[in-house]
């Protein structure tokens, strides 16, 4: 390629010039001044108090007092790691013959080009200075630093998702954070607003039997499966559109610990699954995975008993393969923390041409929020501009000033239309290269809603069960009595036996129930029992 296409080293090469390295310097403060003494404030006297016109106490003590920021509301424990996705040279991808037949993104086209990306792998629940190995989804997310723009795809490592519709975001997040009265417990899904959540939220059942699985478990970051969950669309030269799942696949397999390992190791090294990325990498080995895609045509969208828009469910790979595309290596590890792994910002709305949204109402709402909190995360609108999510490609625009603004914008012209300024950015068309979204046929009423096609929430649960090995079921039981033995309110723990379970597996609900003092239902359909009947025994003493 020509020497303007991004590289694997163009991001490294841009991280460089702000990489400042202490080596070898004379302490300066802020403004560059040599510093005499930064372990003695400025008295008056010998013993005396400490002088107002100290500035470089001043300044050292209030950078450090500002040194925190907002953590992430959600996903606020991760790691990351630098690297590379290079497409493969010949992908099979069954009817079709190239993959620019599908995208005409440019990091798929050419395979001795090597886009440099940075990805961060966390726990969802947990704060900030929560234990690695406790039961909870993982994020998964990768910015692409594509010569076109940054494409962020943000997923986890279960393909699948608690709601359908991102309304009911909020009310999630409240219900599976500490509860707001004692603030416990700190990272697991262990208590009662979260089961009073789910029991109530049939739509939940499939995601809850993935979450009490090994796949909320994972042995190491390196050992992870990837999904972008949401059905995308892929846009061709044309302007054609197919439907796409994303998946990545680890090349050390998928591995899970167990629960007993889970415990310990939160205790003797909560940064288990952290330093394991770290260590591995600085050790020269370099953890890969491969990219897969699940391609539906558009007039195919109708042929499956769900919903390609509903994020609670797969599409079974019985039924569209996995298409491997490319792969993705981490070779680097990041030399701040700070500047890289706690500043760097994913949006799921940062997308380059050739990849486009669908209309899963999740995904929809996700397009707003996360824009929205990094501007409360980082009091700016120009986190943008921070090293770690700067594009490679060129940026020129309007925008303009705000806190922190680290760009000097030359000329008079910063509006549209203009009559003097000659050089202003100009847009680009579709043709030549100017982001366009796909121009779907839209046509129907303004209304709240959940489509019918969004019903049915047993089946995929169904299907999840009967795809376990006898030890995998078991796993999958001690985790619900584990789980729901710390819910204290009985009829909490029916309706999760009942209402949920026993839709899902009439055997595997009389076994959970069996083990947290729940009769166990009598029949497939049965009607929740009488709350009175319950076992009064159970109450908070009973909690481990
Ligand atoms: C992080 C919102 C669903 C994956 C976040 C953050 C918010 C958020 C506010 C914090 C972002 C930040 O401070 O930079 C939402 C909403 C959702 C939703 C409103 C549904 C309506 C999902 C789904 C996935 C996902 C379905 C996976 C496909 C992630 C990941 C992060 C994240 C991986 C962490 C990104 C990082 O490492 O910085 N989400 N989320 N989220 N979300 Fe979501």
């Amino acid at each position: 390629h020509d020497e303007d296409t991004v590289d694997e080293e163009s991001k490294r090469t841009q991280l460089d010039d702000v990489r400042e390295n202490p080596e070898g310097q004379r302490l300066t403060s802020d403004h560059g001044v040599k510093i005499s003494d930064t372990d003695n404030s400025l008295k008056a006297g010998e013993r005396g108090p400490t002088i107002m016109e100290d500035f470089h106490f001043r300044e050292k003590m209030t950078q450090f007092d500002h040194e925190s920021i907002p953590e992430r509301v959600v996903h606020a424990r991760g790691t990351g790691a630098h690297g590379y996705f290079q497409p493969y040279d010949d992908p099979d991808l069954g009817e079709y013959e190239d993959i620019s037949e599908l995208t005409k993104a440019s990091l798929f086209q050419d395979s001795d080009q090597k886009t440099p990306v940075f990805v961060r792998f966390s726990t969802v629940v947990g704060s900030r200075g929560s234990a690695d190995t406790v039961r909870d989804v993982r994020g998964f997310a990768t910015k692409f630093y594509t010569e076109e723009g940054n494409w962020d795809l943000v997923g986890n490592n279960i393909p699948i998702f608690f709601i359908q519709d991102a309304m009911e975001f909020p009310d999630l997040v409240h219900a599976i954070k500490p509860e707001p009265d004692d603030g416990i417990p700190q990272a697991s899904a262990a208590h009662d607003t979260f089961w009073d959540f789910a029991s109530l939220k049939p739509e939940i059942t499939h995601m809850v039997m993935w979450v009490l699985s090994g796949r909320a478990l994972p042995r190491a970051y390196r050992m992870m499966q990837g999904f972008g969950v949401h059905t995308f669309r892929l846009i061709n030269e044309a302007g054609d559109s197919v439907f796409v799942k994303f998946h990545w696949t680890p090349k050390y397999g998928t591995n899970q610990l167990v629960w007993d390992e889970t415990q310990k190791l939160a205790g003797k090294n909560p940064d288990f699954n952290r330093q394991d990325l770290y260590n591995v990498i600085e050790a020269g080995y370099e953890p890969e995975w491969e990219l897969g895609v699940q391609i539906v045509e558009e007039d195919e969208a109708d042929r499956f008993d769900f919903d390609l828009l509903d994020p609670t469910k797969i599409i079974p790979e019985t039924e569209v393969p996995v298409r491997p595309i490319g792969k993705m290596v981490l070779n680097e590890t990041p030399d701040n923390f700070f500047a890289e792994v706690e500043q760097v910002a994913f949006h799921p709305g940062n997308v380059v041409p050739g990849i486009d949204f669908s209309n899963d109402p999740l995904l929809q709402g996700r397009l707003f929020s996360y824009q929205d909190t990094q501007l409360n995360r980082f009091n700016s609108a120009n986190w943008d501009e921070i090293p770690i999510n700067r594009p490679i490609a060129e940026r020129h625009n309007n925008q303009r000033a705000g806190f922190m603004r680290q760009e000097i914008n030359q000329g008079k012209v910063s509006y549209k239309p203009n009559s003097i300024g000659d050089d202003h950015p100009k847009e680009t068309p579709a043709a030549e290269g100017g982001y366009e979204h796909h121009a779907e046929k839209v046509d129907g009423h303004k209304i709240r809603n959940r489509s019918d096609s969004f019903q049915d929430h047993f089946t995929q649960a169904r299907l999840f069960w009967n795809s376990m090995s006898e030890p995998e079921k078991e796993n999958i039981i001690d985790a619900a009595h584990f789980e729901l033995g710390k819910v204290d309110r009985m009829e909490i723990r029916e309706r999760m036996v009942y209402d949920l379970f026993n839709n899902v597996d009439h055997e595997f609900a009389r076994r959970v129930a069996d083990g947290i003092g729940v009769n166990p239902p009598e029949e497939p359909g049965d009607e929740l029992p009488d709350h009175d009947e319950a076992d009064p025994s159970l109450s908070i003493l009973n909690r481990t």
